[in-house]
């Protein structure tokens, strides 16, 4: 095993990067697929929440991929998305990574997802792959459903089974609580108790009201998530939370993703910040990060080693 340090170690080419979380600010389920995964429509947007990812790869020799984890994670997405580009042509060596988690686990707000996206971001720049956005997204949705996103950053809608994106113009600047209660909501669990109630009749429906929600972004007190009814008949608690936080003063609130975080947006920071306290170590102030932002972050994290600021990043080190 090795310590955080290692995978910055003299002869490692080594970056400190961040893997924000995300929120999803209206979530509609329509269908389930034959593939079994069910067609959605959703708004995510990043967030100022996130895990840090020490991530180093000396060049040369066969390759050996080492993940270090501040807690125990099983089948790790990081390792799988450092096998999936080291698998690509390009030179082989030793990977070491890092992670460190912050994002609570289990609470859909992507953090083993934006982990994963980290890795795809970072290991092709400092091995020397050129890897095109085109089959970043198709590793990415590989992983999982909300990888893809994380390769983008700052606010899009997803279609499908959430890994066909679009960009949404930035959000305007909100103050954010986050509050994960330490529930963990299995993801695959949610969508089969949801999918009892999806009805064929009600798919044009949802469009429709999804539709309207993206055109009237503006107004906050529409956004709406299908997971809260049943996710909230499982976990009345959450349920307590969400009120709780609208009596604060929340413009609006609701589940994220599958659950369990509830996230509330609120107008001033300072009661965002009151609010996220008293919930005692489960509540969490955090801020939307525009994409612009979200690419000023990667450029930076990764400056000793792309070449121009493109996106994805590109790295200098590729023949
Ligand atoms: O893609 P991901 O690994 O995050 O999905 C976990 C599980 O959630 C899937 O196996 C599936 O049961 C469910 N899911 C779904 N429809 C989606 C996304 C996820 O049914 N669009």
């Amino acid at each position: 095993m090795f310590s955080r340090s290692s995978a910055t170690d003299p002869g490692f080419r080594s970056a400190r990067v961040k893997a924000l979380a995300k929120i999803n600010l209206a979530l509609k389920v329509l269908n389930k697929r034959p593939d079994g995964f069910h067609d959605l429509r959703t708004i995510f947007q990043t967030v100022s929440l996130s895990d840090a990812i020490d991530i180093g790869f000396q060049p040369g020799g066969p390759t050996a991929i080492e993940v270090e984890s501040s807690i125990d994670i099983a089948d790790n997405l990081v390792f799988r998305a450092a096998q999936a580009v080291m698998r690509l042509p390009g030179t082989g060596g030793g990977v070491r990574i890092h992670l460190q988690k912050n994002v609570p686990m289990g609470s859909g707000l992507g953090g083993g997802s934006s982990d994963a996206a980290a890795v795809l971001l970072a290991l092709p720049v400092l091995t020397g792959r050129r890897i095109g956005l085109e089959t970043l997204l198709c590793l990415g949705a590989d992983l999982g459903s909300d990888v893809p996103f994380f390769l983008l950053g700052g606010a899009a809608v997803g279609l499908g089974r959430g890994t066909e994106l679009y960009p949404l113009p930035e959000m305007p600047r909100a103050n954010l609580v986050l509050v994960a209660p330490g529930i963990h909501v299995s993801t695959p669990e949610a969508y089969a108790l949801l999918s009892r109630e999806l009805t064929t009749d009600s798919v044009s429906h949802t469009i429709n009201i999804f539709q309207s929600v993206v055109w009237t972004m503006a107004d906050s007190r529409s956004f709406e998530n299908d997971f809260e009814a049943v996710v909230f008949r499982r976990h009345p608690q959450l349920q307590l939370i969400k009120q709780k936080l609208l009596l604060a003063g929340a413009v609006c609130a609701m589940l994220s993703g599958s659950g369990s975080a509830v996230i509330g947006v609120f107008e001033d920071a300072e009661t965002a910040r009151r609010v996220a306290e008293s919930f005692d170590g489960y509540g969490f102030p955090a801020r939307i990060v525009t994409r612009a932002h979200y690419r000023a972050m990667w450029w930076r994290q990764l400056a000793a080693h792309i070449d121009g600021k493109v996106w994805p990043p590109k790295s200098r080190y590729a023949e």
